[in-house]
């Protein structure tokens, strides 16, 4: 007799990959270096990798198999979240290759398929491989046209071929679908595995559990009793030497195409009929589909780069002096917006999202902001210090849940303070949380899509950007703030505007 707890889909057994290679294009990355090659050791240690994984880096460089083994080796010495055990790392080590090659190279890519076909019989990887474009998106074209020439990319019926791409994904709507034409034309849209990192966070995944789980939050999470939304995403580091990719870029196509609007989907989707992609899926498409820009951008929104000063008793540089930005540049690094969802459940609410680098701290948070009591029994003087009830998403670093709510101060007076109710993930659990890359590569490897974007999801983010985009491309510079502090006075004002203020997180 099965055992009702333990059916195929019991979600706490530990899911392992089943035979297969991973090939990363742009190994000398940061991206790789720094996450990439990491998750894939800590996946190794965790025990959820086939024995005969392979990984295949694929790089212009002259480098043989050891000497890529062991730029591995230091990344995962470096980097990875688990404990290094020397027969983990024996066994991984024992799967990886390299490919010396240029991506627009034939030749490159027919060994490259030498290689995968080795593999195949020397680890029993049975055909089943994916790609990961760690590379920048200029070049996906390239190496997509590759792989389909190669014969790299067609699945069959018992061997699947997956790519993986990260963001940016184009840097406009019409990019971006030029950009799916590419893909769509050599892998179908269930081999497409779009990787936003803040999808596979544990605190990010909680946000789901927390409100559908749960009867305590989804009859007040509506317009009847939420005031607004304020989500957070703070940095305190500069650009860390990422001119190339950054200017140009900015902090509206770097995070809130993504990672911000995929939060604001989360906090206000519906209910979906299962935890299947599809399902998920459809509701966050409706919030996004639903969201309306203020009529008056300008007011609403704010913009600004980095000043030069001191951060945390170090002497910063300003955006325009670091290396390899053009003095000139109008690039903003911080980026906040007020955004409406046009549908019953939200309607008059708004969700403030804001994000910024060399900001006072690295916070992520989401904050419900709660309506006032509608007739206030307490006087206004014992109320003073009492401000709106709030539930917190603490995304990171501090990842938990803070519930806001008022209290009497202990004592003969009469005096209603405001106190938090904190959920803190340390205090709760004895398991640690994986890392983003490792939960979304191990979903790769095993086809799992609930935590990847479609193109629909992405183009409805880019209709959302665009118009906003255009705005402030129109206005020159952005105002300078100060290093350190939580960006530029327009931000402050687009709040005072509406009555209300960021938090301080
Ligand atoms: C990336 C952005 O997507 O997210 C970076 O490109 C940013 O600019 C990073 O620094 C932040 O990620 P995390 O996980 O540290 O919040």
């Amino acid at each position: 007799m099965t055992n009702p707890l333990r059916s195929p889909d019991d979600r706490r057994l530990p899911r392992v990959a089943g035979p297969c290679s991973l090939v990363i294009f742009g190994v000398t990355g940061d991206l790789a270096r720094k996450k990439v090659m990491p998750a894939i050791y800590d996946l190794a240690n965790r025990g959820l990798l086939p024995p005969g994984f392979a990984l295949v880096g694929f790089a212009r460089r002259d480098w043989d198999k050891q000497d890529f083994a062991q730029i591995v080796h230091d990344s995962v010495r470096e980097h990875s979240r688990t404990e290094f055990r020397e027969d983990v790392w024996q066994q991984l080590a024992e799967g990886i290759r390299f490919v010396a090659g240029d991506l627009t190279s034939e030749e490159s890519f027919d060994e490259l398929r030498r290689v995968v076909d080795e593999l195949d019989q020397t680890r029993g990887t049975r055909g089943n491989h994916g790609f990961y474009l760690s590379i920048p998106p200029s070049m996906f074209p390239v190496v997509i046209e590759q792989l389909k020439r190669s014969g790299l990319a067609q699945s069959t019926k018992d061997a699947w071929r997956r790519v993986v791409i990260e963001k940016p994904f184009g840097h406009d709507a019409k990019s971006a679908r030029e950009l799916n034409n590419v893909i769509a034309g050599v892998f179908p849209s269930g081999s497409v595995f779009r990787i936003d990192h803040y999808l596979g966070k544990e605190t990010v995944q909680n946000m789901m559990a927390i409100r559908f789980a749960n009867n305590l939050y989804e009859p007040i999470w509506n317009s009847n009793y939420v005031d607004h939304v304020q989500i957070t995403m703070a940095e305190d580091i500069g650009i860390a030497g990422r001119a190339g990719y950054y200017d140009g870029i900015g902090a509206a196509r770097d995070v809130i195409q993504n990672h911000l609007l995929q939060l604001v989907a989360l906090t206000a989707m519906e209910e979906p009929t299962s935890l299947q992609a599809d399902a998920v899926r459809i509701e966050k498409e409706k919030i996004l589909a639903s969201i309306k820009l203020p009529r008056d951008i300008e007011k609403h929104s704010a913009r600004g780069q980095y000043a030069a000063g001191w951060q945390g008793g170090v002497e910063v540089r300003g955006y325009l002096q670091e290396e390899g930005i053009n003095p000139y540049s109008t690039t903003e690094t911080f980026a906040a917006v007020r955004l409406d969802i046009d549908n019953r459940r939200w309607a008059g609410v708004p969700f403030y999202v804001r994000t910024g680098k060399r900001l006072g701290r690295r916070v992520t948070e989401v904050a419900v902001v709660f309506k006032k009591v509608p007739r206030q029994l307490f006087s206004p003087s014992s109320t003073q210090e009492l401000s709106n009830n709030a539930v917190v998403f603490r995304i990171q670093p501090d990842e938990g849940m803070t519930v806001r709510f008022g209290s009497k101060v202990p004592g003969t007076s009469l005096e209603v303070r405001d106190v938090s109710m904190d959920f803190a993930y340390g205090d709760s659990f004895t398991e640690a949380s994986p890392e983003a890359y490792e939960r979304l590569i191990l979903d790769v490897l095993l086809g799992d899509p609930p935590l990847f974007p479609r193109h629909e999801e992405v183009n409805l983010q880019w209709q959302i950007l665009d118009p906003i985009l255009e705005r402030w491309d129109k206005k020159g510079q952005p105002e300078q703030y100060a290093s350190g502090g939580w960006g530029p006075q327009s931000a402050y004002d687009m709040m005072k505007r509406d009555g209300r203020m960021w938090r301080r997180p």
